[in-house]
C-alpha cells in the first residue's frame, strides 16, 4: 500500500486521487468539488452544515427523495438474500417481476424489458440492438440514426455520439458515420418571426428531407427524448412527436424515445411518451428515476413487433451479442419494484397535481429584466437568461449566468443546475405547495442578487 499519511483529509483525497466527470486537462484528477454529507426529503446537506433544497433531484434521479427508509430496508433485504448472480446463465426474482411490472406500464405491445446499469448503456443498448436487428433481417446496410441537437443522451461511444453539438467536444472521438442531426425542437427565439405551427412544420419538413436525402432503406431509427433535458428542458411544438412517429412509421424507421429522464414520475406518469405525447415508440430507454438514484439501474423496453420478427427469422442461431455483468441486477431491481410502488401510492398523484402550480410559480419570474424564458412540462423546467441576441439586454453566453445565479441561491437555500445562461430544476417529486413558493421565492431573490452583480461590474444594464 502506498504512504497513507493524508487518509484523514477527504479535500486532498479528493484532489490527489478522483477523476471527477467532464473534468478539463488543466485540473483532471485535481479538482475538489463540494462534499454533500447527507440527504433528507427534498433536502441535501454539504460539510459545511449548508441545507439546501435539492433542485436537481441529484441529476434528474432522486425522484422519491432522499434518505426513504423503505428504499434502504429492501436494499439491506435484497442484499442479504442474494447479493449478486450472474445474469449471464442464472436469473432472480426481482427482475422477472419488475419487467413484467414495467411491460405492464409501456405503451402499446412494448413488453420485453432488458436491464442495464444506467442511462447511456440503456440507450446504446438500443442503438446496438437495432443494428443487430436489421443485420438478422437481411439489411445491413439500414444502419443511420437520426438524432437532434441539443440532445443528451449520454456517455458511452455511441451514446455520446447522438449528442447535440453544445455536448459534444473537439477534444473527444465520436462515431460519425452512422449518425445524422436534425435541428433542436427548441423554440424559444427562433420562431421570432414564425409562427408555433410554422416552427413545427419546419422541423417535419427537415426530417422528411432527410430521408428523402439518405433514403429510408438506409436509416434506422429515430431517436429524441420527449422533452430534451439537459439541453435547457425544450418542450417541442405539440404535434411534433405524433408527427415525427407517423413518418417513422411509414418510412419503416423505428422510434427511440429516451425516457431516462421523463420517465418514472418527472411527468407524473411511469412512461411519457403516449399519457403526454400521444405516441407509442418501437423502444422505450429509462434510467435514473427507475431506482430514483438510490441503485443504479437503466434498460429499454422492446416491442413484441421486434421480438416475434428475430424469433422467425431464418437465423436462429444469430447472437445478440450483447450484455453486461449487472444486467437484472437483483438489488437494483427490487430497489425499482419498491420504488414504483410507492410512486403508484401518491406521488405520481402528487406531481399531477402541483405540476401546474410549480409552471406557473416559476412564471411569475419572467417580470425580471434578466430572463428571458421560463419553460417546462411536469416537475422539470428551466430559466433562460436574455443572452445575445436582444441589443437593449445584451449579455454574452460566456458570462455563464447560470452559475452566478446557482451561486446566490445555494446562499439562499437553493440549489440549482446551472447550464451557460440557463437554471434547470427537477425536484424531488415528494415536494409540496410551500416547497414551490419557497423555491420560487428563492428564485427571485437569487436572480435580483445576480442581477445587481453583473450591474456592479459593469457587465449588464437594463
Ligand atoms: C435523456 C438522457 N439519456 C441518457 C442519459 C445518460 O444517462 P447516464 O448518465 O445514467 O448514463 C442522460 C443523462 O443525463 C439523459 O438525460
Amino acid at each position: 500500500m502506498k504512504n497513507n499519511s493524508n487518509t484523514s483529509n477527504m479535500r486532498e483525497n479528493a484532489k490527489k486521487h478522483l477523476i471527477q466527470p467532464w473534468p478539463y486537462a488543466s485540473s483532471i484528477g485535481s479538482e475538489y468539488r463540494e462534499f454533500v454529507s447527507n440527504g433528507n426529503g427534498i433536502y441535501i446537506e454539504d460539510t459545511k452544515g449548508n441545507k439546501l433544497i435539492d433542485g436537481p433531484a441529484g441529476m434528474w434521479c432522486s425522484n422519491i427523495g432522499h434518505r426513504n427508509e423503505e428504499i434502504a430496508k429492501v436494499m439491506y433485504n435484497q442484499a442479504m438474500d442474494l447479493s449478486y448472480n450472474s445474469p449471464w446463465y442464472t436469473s432472480n426474482e426481482p427482475s422477472a417481476k419488475l419487467s413484467k411490472l414495467i411491460s405492464d406500464y409501456a405503451p402499446g405491445d412494448l413488453e420485453h424489458v432488458f436491464f442495464t446499469t444506467g442511462g447511456s448503456t440503456a440507450v446504446e443498448s438500443a442503438l446496438r440492438f437495432i443494428h443487430y436487428y436489421n443485420n438478422v433481417k437481411g439489411r445491413p446496410e439500414k444502419k443511420l440514426i437520426l438524432c437532434r441537437e441539443d440532445g443528451y443522451h449520454g456517455s458511452t461511444y455511441l451514446s455520446a455520439s447522438l449528442n447535440g453539438k453544445s455536448r459534444t467536444s473537439d477534444w473527444m472521438n465520436y462515431e460519425n458515420k452512422n449518425i445524422i442531426k436534425l435541428s433542436s425542437p427548441k423554440s424559444f427565439r427562433i420562431i421570432e418571426n414564425k409562427s408555433i405551427q410554422e416552427f413545427e412544420d419546419d422541423l417535419i419538413d427537415e426530417f422528411e428531407d432527410k430521408i428523402s436525402e439518405y433514403g429510408p432503406e438506409n436509416i434506422a431509427a429515430f431517436i429524441g427524448e420527449p422533452i430534451q433535458a439537459s439541453g435547457g428542458v425544450i418542450v417541442p411544438p405539440k404535434n411534433y412527436f405524433k408527427r415525427m412517429s407517423k413518418i417513422c412509421k411509414q418510412n419503416g424507421i423505428l422510434f427511440i424515445a429516451d425516457e431516462v429522464v421523463t420517465g418514472f414520475g418527472r411527468l407524473g406518469h411511469i412512461f411519457s411518451s403516449e399519457k403526454v405525447f400521444e405516441v407509442i415508440p418501437d423502444i422505450i430507454c429509462f434510467a435514473k428515476g427507475v431506482t430514483s438514484g438510490y441503485f443504479p439501474l437503466g434498460g429499454i423496453v422492446i416491442s413484441k413487433k421486434l421480438i416475434d420478427e428475430l424469433r422467425s427469422s431464418n437465423h436462429s442461431d444469430a447472437m445478440f451479442g450483447h450484455g453486461l455483468t449487472y444486467s437484472s441486477h437483483p438489488i437494483g431491481c427490487a430497489v425499482a419494484l419498491k420504488n414504483i410502488e410507492l410512486m403508484e401510492n401518491g406521488i405520481l398523484d402528487n406531481v399531477l397535481e402541483l405540476s401546474p402550480i410549480f409552471q406557473s410559480k416559476l412564471k411569475t419570474l419572467l417580470d425580471l429584466p434578466i430572463i428571458g424564458d421560463v419553460r417546462g412540462e411536469g416537475l422539470m423546467a428551466c430559466i433562460e437568461c436574455i443572452a445575445d441576441y436582444d441589443d437593449t439586454n445584451p449579455l454574452s453566453l460566456d458570462i455563464k449566468v447560470g452559475e452566478i445565479i446557482d451561486k446566490h441561491c445555494q446562499k439562499l437555500g437553493l440549489l440549482l443546475r446551472p447550464a451557460i445562461n440557463m437554471c434547470i430544476l427537477s425536484p424531488p417529486l415528494i415536494l409540496n405547495k410551500n416547497d414551490i413558493e419557497k423555491i420560487v421565492n428563492i428564485l427571485r431573490e437569487g436572480i435580483t442578487l445576480a442581477m445587481d452583480e453583473l450591474k456592479s461590474k459593469g457587465i449588464w444594464s437594463n
